[in-house]
């Protein structure tokens, strides 16, 4: 069993959450196990596998979805989570990531992290004993996507197949985890995205035998127009990520014409809504109407992150043997 305890500390095997593609064939499995943990919120109950376990939680940049979901999810479960930021830390001043994640391993049983560069992840994720959770790099941002997952699995009557999602705008690290993500579900994929930001070829190339096994076309294209023709929901992300502030001027040129408005989703199928994964640039990669209007399902993305976070912790975090639910 991952996680499980030799009796000297170590863990017997554990499992790192890097990237999504590292629970392809856990996925279903995950998103309904997701959906059943706020079935039971709702209803006030609270299994808690987690009970005496200890989440840390590292955050190199700012963020509310994650750190609250993840923080309040790891409560809801019966743990206890503790933020750590990098500047109060001696991370901040030269202690080695091995370090840290050797010592951090002594004491808590998942770390989750946000960093600015996915060597960080795989090099915290080496010398860690205990699990270690992406919250977004450059590269990825797989949990953001199991909410997302979940909340067209909600939208869609629990169906993926014979679906499409349209993504426009930047070929980021939302972006790469979606092509990922809707690959190994099944769903039917096409982005729109200027030259100078596409996906990198190897996340392409990941996608592809899951795509190919599941039957659906990961594509990308340049015309916005052309990738919502079809689609039963138009995805979008900013422009300018955390720590590209520099080039904010030269995305918001290359970005023109790449918003997601009322009149392109007119284009997409009947009943197609907006997402975003937050936090929007209003007026830029979306428009306030889009967003404050009933043909999209942001706020539910959002909300979605706290019972994704809980299923992900509670596949990682396997109980102590003597923890009840
Ligand atoms: N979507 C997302 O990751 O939000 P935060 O940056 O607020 O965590």
């Amino acid at each position: 069993m991952m996680g499980t305890s030799t009796g000297a500390g170590t863990p017997a095997k554990k499992r790192d959450l890097l990237s999504i593609a590292a629970i392809a064939t856990e996925l279903p499995g995950l998103l309904a196990r997701a959906e059943e943990l706020k079935r039971l919120r709702a209803a006030g109950q609270f299994p808690t596998p987690l009970r005496n376990r200890s989440v840390a939680m590292i955050f190199e940049k700012p963020s509310t979805r994650t750190r609250s979901s993840f923080e309040i999810g790891t409560q809801d479960l019966g743990g206890h989570a503790v933020y750590l930021s990098p500047s109060e830390m001696q991370l901040g001043r030269g202690e080695t990531i091995a370090d840290t994640a050797r010592v951090l391993s002594r004491y808590y049983d998942a770390i989750v992290y946000r960093s600015f560069r996915w060597q960080d992840e795989a090099e915290l994720a080496r010398w860690a004993s205990v699990p270690v959770i992406n919250a977004l790099d450059d590269r990825e941002h797989p949990c953001q996507v199991v909410a997302d997952l979940l909340t067209l699995r909600e939208r869609w009557n629990r169906r993926f197949a014979g679906h499409r999602l349209a993504y426009i705008g930047d070929g980021d690290n939302v972006c790469n985890s979606l092509i990922l993500g809707c690959a190994i579900v099944g769903i039917d994929f096409a982005a729109a995205i200027p030259e100078g930001f596409r996906p990198p070829p190897d996340i392409l190339a990941t996608a592809a035998p899951f795509a190919q096994r599941a039957g659906v076309a990961t594509r990308i294209v340049l015309d916005p127009k052309e990738a919502v023709q079809g689609a039963d929901a138009v995805y979008t992300d900013v422009w300018v990520s955390m720590g590209e502030e520099a080039e904010t001027a030269r995305r918001q040129v290359a970005f023109q014409g790449y918003s997601v408005t009322d009149s392109l989703l007119d284009l997409a199928n009947p009943g197609a809504f907006a997402m975003h994964d937050l936090p929007a640039h209003r007026g830029l990669e979306i428009t306030d109407a889009v967003m404050d209007g009933t043909r999209q399902a942001i706020w539910d993305q959002a909300e979605n992150r706290l019972h994704a976070q809980k299923a992900i912790l509670e596949f990682f975090v396997p109980p102590r043997p003597s923890s009840t639910s």
